[in-house]
């Protein structure tokens, strides 16, 4: 008698727990129509530290014995943390120096990069710090920041802090080069702040030497569409209207696809094939939107 008991038992939980799922399901996307901010939050991933006992302050610990850590304020009252790395055939002589040092290095024979890095983590996520090494051991000198909302910069994330807070390093550091290039280079998300900044750079005259796009996008939507997170709910009647209207009601678009319209730098895309997060075909799609050879081989970079 106790078997069959045991069984219905058994089915009576799973019963329950397939309940429990369902309601899960159905509540997420009404919690995020209801409250978009979170939506927000899910784009940014700002809160997001990896690693998480990292010291900004000392980028040493991250082996980068030739990095300078300090602070600007794009508005007042609001400080963001920037990482210089200088040349790495300068390292040892960038030993016990600080940032007056690191300043004067501007004037150095060597172009710069600008780097703008995605969500989530800080600009001493591993991956990043990888980057600049190469960059640097390339000669270049790699200027990198967080945003507001990241790291231990002020403020919250918004499309339009990232933006002004990129455009003003990108000012900080023109006024300290010669005729030394400035080139931009974003990763990931970051690939939408940079479009929006050349964009701006462009429409007042001044475009950059060169932008560099890692695994870019055409726009939030479609990159939304495509994330893995979003797998579960994509065939979701209403998924847009639960999801992607809820990224735009926060001001969030990065708009690649349109700005790159408005770019006349030269424009170099990377794309890893097999990229999970952002789809290959997505930068496709940038490129071809372009409309211009979208090539630059390492000699001209
Ligand atoms: C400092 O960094 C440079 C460039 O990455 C590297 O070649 C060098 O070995 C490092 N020196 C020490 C003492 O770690
Ligand atoms: C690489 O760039 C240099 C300098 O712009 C150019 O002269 C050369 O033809 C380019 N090579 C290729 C393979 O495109």
């Amino acid at each position: 008698m106790g078997k069959p008991f045991r069984r219905l038992g058994l089915a009576g939980k799973l019963k329950r727990l397939l309940l429990w799922i369902l309601v899960v399901y159905i509540s997420i996307p009404l919690i995020i129509k209801l409250c978009p901010s979170i939506q927000a939050k899910l784009v940014f991933l700002n809160f997001v530290r990896i690693p998480y006992f990292i010291d900004l302050k000392h980028p040493s610990d991250q082996g980068l014995n030739h990095t300078c850590n300090f602070y600007l304020e794009p508005e007042v009252g609001l400080k963001i943390g920037v990482w210089h790395t200088v040349p790495a055939q300068m390292w040892k002589e960038a030993q016990g120096k600080e940032g007056n040092w690191y300043d004067s290095t501007f004037s150095s024979n060597h172009p710069v990069i600008l780097y703008l890095h995605g969500n989530a983590g800080t600009r001493g996520g591993d991956h990043r710090v990888q980057l600049y090494k190469v960059l640097s051991s390339l000669g270049y000198h790699v200027v990198t920041f967080d945003y507001r909302g990241w790291g231990d910069s002020d403020g919250s994330p918004s499309e339009e802090g990232m933006t002004s807070d990129a455009l003003f390093i990108y000012d900080w550091l023109k006024q300290r080069l010669d005729k030394m290039p400035l080139f931009i280079w974003g990763h990931s998300l970051g690939t939408g702040v940079a479009t929006n900044l050349v964009r701006r750079l462009c429409d007042r005259g001044s475009p950059p030497d060169a932008l560099i796009l890692e695994s870019p996008f055409t726009n939030i939507r479609e990159e939304a569409k495509s994330h893995p997170f979003s797998m579960v709910y994509r065939y979701l009647p209403g998924f847009d209207w639960f999801f992607l209207d809820a990224i735009t009601a926060n001001n969030i678009r990065f708009a690649s696809d349109e700005n790159v319209n408005h770019i006349s730098c030269p424009v170099l895309i990377l794309h890893a094939e097999d990229d999970g997060v952002v789809p290959f075909h997505l930068g496709k799609k940038v490129q071809i939107t372009t409309k211009k050879q979208c090539f630059m081989n390492h000699s001209s970079l």
